[in-house]
């Protein structure tokens, strides 16, 4: 069996159970007894003992039904009996003759049939169980004969006329008295074997015969009647009773003859209990006699005692039988009922067991799928491993593209910058005459530009990948914006003669925009409208305010050769390639758009016709609320002045300015310097780029005394041998980058001083920052525009010199110079200051000490004290011996010669000399001064 079938099994088994038990306790035949009638102690007697006797048959059930001495009702009742298929029927017959036919039919349709105690007047029947009436009556009559002693007056009182006994024993009695001549029956009463007919008919019977001697009762019952009458008529002393039956007990046959009421009585047995052990045995197919004749006796005082003793006795016997039929019931029960407990016992325990058998099957099931699982869960976590290692692999190599490709980008910015920067300078130079070579240049300024364009584009695109794309929204009137746009347009629209307008209802319309971004959209969509529009088409624009639905439509429409279906629904891919119309565009400015316009919470829709026209829809929402606080610039935004955008109308803003060094207000950096052939200021410029090394080297050569260094170890190197007065350095270097350079350069006394601007291709603000950090003093993004380079290293020169000034001069250093000294050179200072104020007094205290005291060359303690004191070691040191012996003469204390050789000159001659040629006078002119 299945412990998955278990249910259906087990709930079988307990239907099983109970079936078999109730089986055991259904009755394996059925006895039917019509009983003539039930009412009286003989009748009940018989059927007590019935049932004591049924006690010992489980097997048979006993169904009684009582006609209540009517014949006819009995015959209805033996048919019910068969009809409830009764498998024999014991019938005692109220009367004989009605009774015969039912008797005789049950016994032809094979239902064994046993009469007891009456008889019917036929011989079809299976068995009879009774005492033999005649015998009573010729037993009854021989006793009457000797108690008369052979001569008396009797009178007969009958049962039921029709019913056997009745009819036997009064011919049994009969016949015992008929040789008795003198015995005479002088009455007969009709008592139908009750007393109330007795009671009835006897008064005037005995009225009658008042002399009569006996009254002959076919049974006691009727025989108390017949003594009672004879009492009330005071006869009863004087007239011998005798009756039939002779039960045992209160007030039955024994008793009343022991109480002297009755002479005598016949035992009549019931014959109850042989009734049911003669069914046993027909129904069980065991032997048995068809006549059992009951035996009988006489009972009058002369065996009463020994009667009543044994009657006694019996019932005694019987009562105990009852007992113990009560304990066995018991038993039975408790019996029954261990049974059903031990059957749920045995029900529960079968549960368990295949409960506990289905637990443990389930269990192993479910161990072994557990381990099933568990081997399936390590492959999927090997799997997923794997996955995740190439995953990750992919995504390092994805990023490592990324980077190399971002790098690339950048590295590209470079030579761009150089080529416009040269065919920019070469254009406006004026040196080009000839219109074809001009053409050509301008040619390659275009394509140099367009190449610009889609590196900036790429790097946008890594921007927005990487989130760094910030948005920086500020109000603004788009019409104006718009507006500014199209004007860097105008000139070709004129020239190719489109019709080149835009269309507002309203004066302005005030717009939260990034400015740059919506810049490098519209100059993309114009770019691209222009391209693929023919001279004399159109170009329109429009800007619709839409209140309603919070939003601003800006539409760009051309009528130029339009796009296919397939090219429309592809126009914002990326990586889109099957297009002429983006192979010949920006490629990426689409994209770059779409991206741009969702960063800023709008959208961009295309609708296209080949050859009819393209319209591009930007939708861009009203208000800010769409807009995170960081997101809000401040300050409104303007386009910066260098910017990709204008990439797209090909006019790169790029300054190839040639003028000359614009001089310094102050008069102190340059100027007057910037074109004499003694250059004042070093520079150093480390860059790997062989091409911007050039270029910068013809740009500023002419100005300063130019160094280079093309990686960062020979740049550290240079810087620390010579400390320039500035250094321009790339921030991507081979060996030591830029970042790390700047930041040995200023954390190095020996050159912490030098200004350094940082170059870089990145401009993302993390490594400006990062650039700041270090100390760099400025950060300049590739591709740059010359002049604000130029102009910044003339600021931070401009810085220095202002520095100078003040050590020159004394007095309270500037706020903004004391923000441009690095905490190095401020702690240098200081240092210096007080070393040299310690030591003075020292005649030969002098540049070796200072050496040794800052761990400087020579020469970088000469630069670096040049640069931060505008003056020489030695001319610090004289001017400080000076400014002391000033003080000593103007307290007049000391002697011109004390005060000399106080403050460190080794002749008071030399220290004339020396405070003559500073202060245009003798040390002693300037005490007798003071
Ligand atoms: C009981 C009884 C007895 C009598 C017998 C005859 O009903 O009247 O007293 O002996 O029936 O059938």
């Amino acid at each position: 069996m299945k412990i998955r079938f278990l249910p259906a099994w087990f709930f079988g088994f307990l239907l099983f159970l109970p079936s078999c038990h109730h089986e055991k306790l259904v009755k394996k035949y059925r006895i039917g007894f019509s009983q003539c009638t039930g009412g009286d102690a003989w009748r009940q007697m018989m059927q007590k003992e019935m049932f004591r006797e049924l006690s010992f048959h489980p097997e048979l059930e006993l169904v009684i039904k009582d006609a209540r001495d009517d014949s006819q009702k009995q015959i209805e009742q033996i048919e019910e009996l068969l009809d409830m298929g009764m498998d024999l029927l014991i019938v005692s017959p109220n009367e004989a003759e009605p009774v015969t036919p039912i008797v005789e039919q049950v016994f032809y349709s094979g239902i064994p049939v046993i009469l007891v105690d009456r008889k019917t007047n036929s011989d079809l029947y299976t068995a009879y169980v009774g005492a033999d009436n005649y015998e009573i009556g010729k037993t009854a009559g021989s006793c009457i004969a000797n108690l008369l002693e052979g001569k008396g007056k009797i009178i007969e009182v009958w049962g039921l006329p029709g019913s056997s006994p009745a009819s036997n024993r009064h011919q049994g009695f009969v016949d015992a008295i008929q040789d008795f001549t003198e015995i005479e029956v002088v009455g007969e009463v009709n008592g139908q074997w009750e007393k109330e007919y007795v009671l009835k008919e006897l008064p005037a019977v005995l009225k009658k015969f008042p002399d009569v001697d006996l009254v002959y009762s076919h049974n006691d019952r009727m025989a108390v009647g017949a003594y009672q009458i004879a009492q009330h008529l005071g006869l009863e002393h004087q007239i011998h009773f005798i009756g039939v039956d002779g039960l045992p007990g209160p007030n039955g046959g024994i008793q009343l003859v022991e109480s002297g009421i009755l002479d005598a009585t016949l035992l009549y047995p019931t014959g109850g209990e042989k009734a049911i052990r003669l069914a046993s045995d027909i129904l069980n197919h065991r032997p048995f006699d068809k006549e059992n004749t009951l035996q009988t006796t006489v009972i009058d005082s002369r065996n009463v005692q020994i009667m009543k003793l044994q009657s006694d006795k019996i019932l005694k016997g019987q009562k105990s039988i009852e007992r113990l039929q009560e304990m066995i019931d018991q038993l039975r029960r408790v019996f029954h009922n261990q049974k059903v407990a031990l059957y749920i016992f045995v029900i529960t325990l079968v549960i368990t067991i295949l409960l506990g058998a289905w637990l443990y099957k389930s269990l192993c099931d479910r161990r072994e799928a557990y381990k099933k699982l568990e081997m399936q869960n390590k492959e999927i976590r090997i799997q997923r491993n794997q996955i995740m290692e190439i995953s990750e692999k992919v995504k390092a190599a994805t990023k490592a593209k990324f980077r190399f490709f971002t790098n690339i980008s950048h590295e590209f910015r470079t030579p761009l910058t150089l080529i416009l920067g040269t065919v920019e300078s070469i254009l406006t130079s004026g040196r080009v005459q000839k219109k074809a070579n001009k053409e050509d240049l301008s040619l390659m300024r275009q394509n140099a530009l367009r190449l610009l364009r889609l590196v900036n584009q790429l790097m946008d695109f890594r921007k927005i990948e990487n989130n760094k794309m910030k948005i920086r929204a500020s109000e603004n009137d788009l019409i104006a914006f718009v507006w500014n746009i199209m004007k860097s347009y105008r000139n070709v629209a004129e020239k190719r003669k489109i019709d080149f307008r835009l269309f507002a209802k309203e004066e302005k319309i005030p717009l939260w925009f990034d400015v740059n971004m919506l810049d490098k959209v519209l100059f993309n969509l114009l770019s691209n409208a222009f391209k693929f529009t023919k001279d004399g088409g159109k170009i329109h624009l429009s800007l619709t305010r839409n209140v309603f639905e919070n939003q601003v439509i800006i539409a760009v429409e051309d009528n130029g050769r339009g796009m296919s279906k397939e090219h429309v629904q592809h126009a914002f891919d990326r990586f889109y390639q099957g297009e002429k119309y983006f192979a010949q565009g920006t490629g990426l400015g689409l994209c770059l758009s779409k991206e741009l316009i969702e960063l800023q919470g709008g959208n961009i829709n295309l609708s296209s016709k080949k050859k009819k026209g393209t319209r591009f829809d930007i939708r861009l929402p009203l208000g800010h609320c769409h807009l995170k606080t960081d997101q809000l610039a401040q300050v409104p935004v303007a386009p910066t002045s260098y910017d990709e955008a204008s990439t797209y109308v090909e006019k790169l803003s790029f300054s190839t300015s040639s003028e000359p060094f614009p001089t310094l207000e102050t008069g102190q950096v340059g100027g007057e310097h910037s074109h004499s052939n003694a250059k004042e200021y070093k520079l150093l410029l480390i860059e790997d780029h062989d091409d911007l090394r050039l270029f910068l080297k013809n740009k500023l050569g002419s100005t300063y005394e130019f160094h280079e260094a093309a990686d960062g170890n020979s740049g550290l190197e240079k810087a620390l041998k010579m400390v320039p007065d500035l250094i321009i350095c790339d921030l991507t270097l081979p060996g030591i980058d830029g970042l790390e350079l700047t930041k040995i350069l200023k954390s190095d006394l020996r050159t912490s001083h030098i200004p350094i601007i940082l170059l870089t291709a990145r401009s993302s603000m993390e490594q400006k920052i990062e650039g700041i950090q270090t100390g760099a003093d400025a950060f300049i993004t590739k591709p740059f525009n010359l002049h604000f380079l130029q102009e910044s290293i003339k600021g931070l020169l401009l810085n220095r010199a202002l520095l100078k000034q003040h050590f020159k001069t004394g007095g309270q250093l500037p706020e903004k110079l004391i923000a441009g000294i690095s905490k190095l050179d401020s702690q240098f200072i200081q240092q210096f200051v007080s070393f040299v104020d310690q030591n003075y007094t020292r005649q030969n205290f002098g540049m070796p000490d200072l050496m040794k005291e800052f761990g400087l060359s020579r020469t970088q303690l000469y630069r670096k004290v040049k640069v931060l004191f505008g003056q020489s070691v030695a001319d610090y040191i004289q001017g400080m011996r000076l400014s002391k012996a000033t003080k000593l003469l103007e307290k007049g204390e000391l002697t011109i010669s004390e005060i000399a050789y106080k403050v460190g000159y080794t002749s008071p001659g030399y220290f004339s000399t020396v405070f003559k040629s500073h202060f245009h006078c003798t040390p002693s002119e300037f005490k007798n001064l003071s």
